[in-house]
């Protein structure tokens, strides 16, 4: 983790859940944290919340979804701190609906924030990178399980496209970074059921009604943190693709 003391991370989605644990502990692993989200209130106590260490968090209102908004974020956090050193795409989300029922605008709204945000994001970093000859320059992607396989409740199929897709998009980056920027790795991470308001949100019901919190011990966003700074220390000539990780006992 020396390699990366001092430099910048831009993380998306940081107003809750496991985006914020990484600011926590990103920022307290000695990094320069942008981050983004769109409740301006969320960012603002997140700051607030990080004490002495506050002036390493600089939080931007930000509509994955609109494009605009995207390069805004990043021509602030580089007229700010100069460069990006490592990205984490996290900011992703889902709608309680099936194919049978959801409605286009859901579907775009997933694909614009699951996957053209990410891939937007990870653009305009790696210019950052090849600008300023960043030569170890590290992207995660928070993907998901659903991104390995074909989840059985209805609700997911359209998230699970989505994730599939950001699997894809990890290992042909992969490859053109290994052209354009060979020092630069690119890895992501696969959960299953992380104790995050992402399920609460999707059913429009506090996280305490949902049962499946109860039938089995979750994994936690520290968990989820853990495993993204094992990655930031692993030597630089490691490429790890993906960590898949799920609550033990799981049987789906
Ligand atoms: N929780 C799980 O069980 C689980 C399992 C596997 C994978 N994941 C993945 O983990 C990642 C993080 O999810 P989480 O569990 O931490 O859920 P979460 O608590 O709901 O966090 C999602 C974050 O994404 C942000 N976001 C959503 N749409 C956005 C947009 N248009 N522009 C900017 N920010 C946006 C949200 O902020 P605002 O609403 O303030 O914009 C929030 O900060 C997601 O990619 C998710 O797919 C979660």
């Amino acid at each position: 983790m020396e390699r990366y003391q001092g430099r910048v991370a831009v993380v998306t989605g940081v107003s809750s859940g496991i985006g914020e644990g990484l600011v926590r502990a990103l920022v307290a692993a000695g990094i320069r944290v942008a981050g983004c989200a769109r409740n301006a209130d969320k960012l603002q106590t997140l700051k607030e919340s990080l004490g002495s260490n506050s002036e390493h968090f600089l939080p931007v209102t930000c509509d994955l979804t609109e494009e605009q908004q995207v390069r805004n974020f990043f021509e602030r956090v580089l007229a700010e701190w100069g460069a990006v050193d490592i990205l984490i795409n996290n900011a992703g989300l889902a709608f309680n609906s099936s194919l049978l029922d959801g409605t286009v605008e859901e579907w775009r709204t997933m694909l614009d924030t699951n996957i053209v945000a990410l891939c937007l994001c990870t653009q305009l970093t790696v210019e950052s990178m090849k600008e300023s000859n960043i030569s170890d320059g590290y992207i995660i992607h928070i993907n998901s399980e659903s991104g390995h396989m074909h989840p059985v409740p209805s609700k997911f199929h359209f998230y699970s496209a989505t994730k599939h897709a950001v699997r894809a998009l990890t290992e042909t980056m992969r490859l053109e970074l290994a052209k354009t920027l060979p020092g630069c790795r690119i890895s992501s991470v696969s959960p299953g059921l992380v104790e995050t308001q992402f399920l609460a949100k999707m059913a429009g019901r506090p996280a305490e009604q949902l049962k499946v919190f109860s039938r089995m011990k979750a994994l936690e966003v520290e968990d989820v943190v853990q495993t993204v700074l094992h990655l930031l220390r692993t030597p630089a000539h490691v490429q790890v693709h993906d960590v898949l990780m799920r609550p033990a006992g799981q049987t789906s």
